[in-house]
């Protein structure tokens, strides 16, 4: 048993506190590879802002769930080389699918866990989301919660079709399941292709397309039921038009690929959404450097020579995001 307080990391319970009154957000940057956590913890500290570094099931079966924490425990003591004194850096599992894998993490250092019930029948949900509460409040580990479905996948949770979380059910919901913030469907989904081209209209200008808007009235309704409520969304990337263009002029194939335009996002960090999951941007923000990198440098082989840059632009991307975007910097 290791708990997340030995190793310098802490939970999100001020942060999100902080958050929601002073109108930001936490960026939740998903890592699966040592250059993806350099750059984060490097814009975390520049920027002087609060960083949630999660992991998916999906990492821990590609990079190892023991290497990861270690990899979480190796970014606090880098921000501090870094010259940040008290760096504050949660470690989340990021769609936690059961009890056990909840467990599993809080036993080993991990400060916040998601159970993501989503999939499951409303009381089901509250029933697993609570098991998890209870098991992880007695080692004060915050505990993320997920109320409606996303379109898109979720891991191993699929769902075709948007489920939009229902206001009227979020009072009942978090008072049950006791849970620490809740993660809710406004109309984000995950990856690079968040909506069908049937669902956007097209700018007439660059023929991108343009997506629909967020449903804010929901978000709203929900603020108004859970004031000061701590509230996460999950899909959140923007899938910045550049990256996708460089990606394609080198190689790549991302035809129509579209994310939640930043405007929107701003908006939401502004409210009672203290917390924004961004994976797929860090994706395309690594994959276009790489690709640009050995197209034009074709003799190169030592993946130094390509993961350097992948990994400046990924920085490049996090600072945009907690500077202009979310709004966390200068809050440490
Ligand atoms: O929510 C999904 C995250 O982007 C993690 O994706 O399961 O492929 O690691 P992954
Ligand atoms: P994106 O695919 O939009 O980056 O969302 C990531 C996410 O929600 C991780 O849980
Ligand atoms: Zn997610």
């Amino acid at each position: 048993m290791v708990n997340y307080k030995e190793l310098g990391l802490v939970n999100t319970r001020e942060m999100f506190k902080k958050a929601v009154a002073g109108g930001y957000a936490i960026p939740a940057f998903n890592f699966n590879t040592m250059e993806q956590m350099q750059a984060i913890v490097q814009a975390a500290v520049e920027t002087k802002s609060p960083v949630i570094m999660q992991v998916s099931k999906g990492a821990r079966n590609y990079a190892n769930g023991t290497i990861l924490r270690y990899m979480a425990q190796g970014a606090v003591e880098y921000a501090k080389e870094l010259g940040c004194e008290k760096p504050e850096i949660v470690l989340h599992l990021d769609h936690g699918d059961s009890f056990e894998i909840c467990k599993e993490c809080i036993d080993n250092g991990f400060s916040s866990v998601m159970i993501d019930g989503s999939s499951l029948p409303y009381e089901e949900n509250i029933a697993l989301t609570k098991k998890v509460v209870e098991y992880a409040h007695k080692f004060d580990v915050t505990v993320e919660a997920e109320l409606g479905v996303l379109a898109g996948v979720e891991d191993e949770v699929s769902s075709a079709v948007s489920h939009y979380t229902k206001p009227e059910e979020v009072i009942d919901f978090s008072t049950r399941s006791g849970c620490d913030s809740l993660a809710i469907s406004i109309g984000t989904s995950h990856g690079a292709y968040k909506f069908t081209p049937e669902q956007c209209t097209r700018d007439p200008k660059t023929g991108k397309l343009v997506p629909p808007p967020l449903a804010f009235d929901i978000l709203h309704q929900i603020e108004e039921k859970l004031p000061g409520f701590p509230i996460v969304l999950h899909g959140s990337s923007s899938v910045p038009q550049d990256e996708v263009d460089t990606i394609n002029a080198f190689g790549g194939k991302l035809p129509d690929a579209v994310g939640i335009p930043e405007e929107q996002l701003r908006e939401a960090s502004k409210s009672a959404v203290c917390k924004i999951n961004i994976d797929s941007d860090s994706r395309l923000a690594m994959t276009a450097a790489i690709r640009k990198h050995l197209a034009e440098n074709p003799s190169h082989f030592d993946p130094r020579q390509y993961l350097k840059p992948a990994r400046e632009n990924m920085k490049k991307m996090y600072i945009h995001k907690i500077v202009e975007v979310l709004g966390s910097d200068n809050k440490l």
